[in-house]
Order: structure tokens, then sequence, then C-alpha cells
């Protein structure tokens, strides 16, 4: 088989992206991590003045999304995309808390979904893809050659982003962080359009007991059994 798409769903900070950007590197493949995207609606829509603490002006970002472009440039040093919005580089930005804090609920807006779904779609249409998120193997690429669906205990995945936020040096609780994490799985699973969940074809994949090296061969080795027919 020639080049294939790759989809890789999960929950929240399961580690989807680590082990999708070092598949694209081992395949030579292009990644593009989908929550950067719905991140980066997130961001503008606060440096906007479309969401206070309580609540979210989903008209007022709905009738500004023409004026949102997103774009990913490939960092050659770092070896992976990074997330443009309006031509600025916002991918610290996008990872703040502040930005998760509303991000879920920016994701169940059904115009943003509908915007991001298509440029997604646009990206893979050449194959040669790892693309990650929550609704890549139900929605966006259906007919994907692999999925993997990525899942691990929430008190794990609390763990991992709380030790990744005090490195970036966040002053976070990891009581909030857990919180999140919780909210997070419960909107993303519960929302109308496109709910995160397993696609009937995907695998399941529990990590939380595996490093990262293990997680890598095993995935790594799906993919070439894939590839190689
Ligand atoms: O993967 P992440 O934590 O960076 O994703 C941020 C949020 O975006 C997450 O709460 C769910 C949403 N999301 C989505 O709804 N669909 C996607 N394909 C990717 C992310």
């Amino acid at each position: 088989m020639g080049k294939i798409t790759i989809a890789i769903d999960g929950y929240s900070s399961t580690g989807k992206s680590t082990i999708a950007k070092q598949l694209a590197k081992a395949l030579d493949y292009v990644y593009v991590d989908t929550g950067a995207m719905y991140r980066g609606v997130t961001l503008f829509a606060i440096e906007n003045g479309f969401i206070d603490e309580a609540d979210a002006n989903t008209a007022g970002l709905v009738e500004s999304l023409s004026r949102i472009d997103l774009k990913f440039v490939y960092n050659e040093s770092l070896g992976f995309a990074e997330i443009y919005l309006n031509g600025l580089n916002v991918e610290k930005e996008i990872r703040t808390m502040g930005v998760s804090r509303h991000v879920s609920k920016i994701a169940t807006i059904e115009e943003v979904r509908k915007k991001l779904v298509s440029l997604q779609k646009a990206m893979g249409h050449e194959k040669g893809i790892v693309m990650d998120g929550r609704d890549i193997g139900t929605v966006v690429f259906p007919n994907a050659e692999l999925k993997l669906f990525m899942t691990a205990s929430p008190k794990k995945r609390a763990t991992r982003r709380y030790k990744e936020l005090l490195d970036k040096g966040e002053d976070v609780t990891y009581e909030d962080v857990l919180k999140n994490v919780q909210h997070r799985d419960y909107v993303d699973t519960h929302r109308q359009i496109s709910p995160l969940k397993k696609a009937e074809d995907a695998i399941t994949f529990d990590n939380s007991d595996m490093g990262l090296e293990e997680q890598f061969d095993r995935v790594l080795d799906y993919a070439k059994r894939v590839i190689e027919g």
C-alpha cells in the first residue's frame, strides 16, 4: 500500500499528540494537531471579547469566523508544524489554562466545527497524514486506513498534565487540573455534534501503564502492518 491516513482520537491528555508527532516523523508524514485549531479559535474568541468568565457570545463569534485564519507552518528546528492565528505564532498562548477552560465549549459550536472539519479534510486529501483529535476517525476521515482510540485513567492524565503545566511555570493545583480533565471528558463525550467516541473500526489503546517508548513501538508496528499490507 502507498501512503495511508492515520486517525488518532481519544480523551484529553492521553498523550495523543506526542505519539502522533513521533509516528509522523518516523513515517515522514504530515502531522496535524486538530486540538490546536479548536484552541486557536478559542484564543481568538478570548482576545476579541466573545468570552467572559460566565459564558461565550456564540453569535458574535460565529459572525466573525471568516476573520479567523489558521495555518500550520513547519518549524525545521523543532521538527513539527506550529499553529499561526492570523499570521502570529500562537503555539504557547493556546496551551494555557485560560484557553483550556473554554475550549470544550467553543468546540460544541456547529459553525466552528464545520469550518475546522472542512480545513482538516482538505489537509488530508493527499494522504500521508497523521491527524489527532476527537472526531478524526468518525467524522473527518471515516475511511482512514488506521484508527487509534487512546485512553488512560483520569488521574494518570491529570498527573501528566499537571507536571507539564508546572514545567511551563503555570500557577495551578493538581485538583484544578483533574477537574479540568474530568470536565473536558464530560463535555467532549456529551456534546450533540460529533461527540468523542470510538469509531467501530478503531483500535483501543490504553496507555495508563505504558511508557512512551513502548507506546511508540506498538503504534509504529500497527502502522507498518497496514502500510506493508
Ligand atoms: O486535544 P486538545 O486537548 O488540545 O483539544 C482541545 C479541545 O478541543 C478538547 O476539549 C476538545 C476539542 N477538540 C474537538 O472537539 N475536536 C477535535 N478534533 C479536537 C479537539
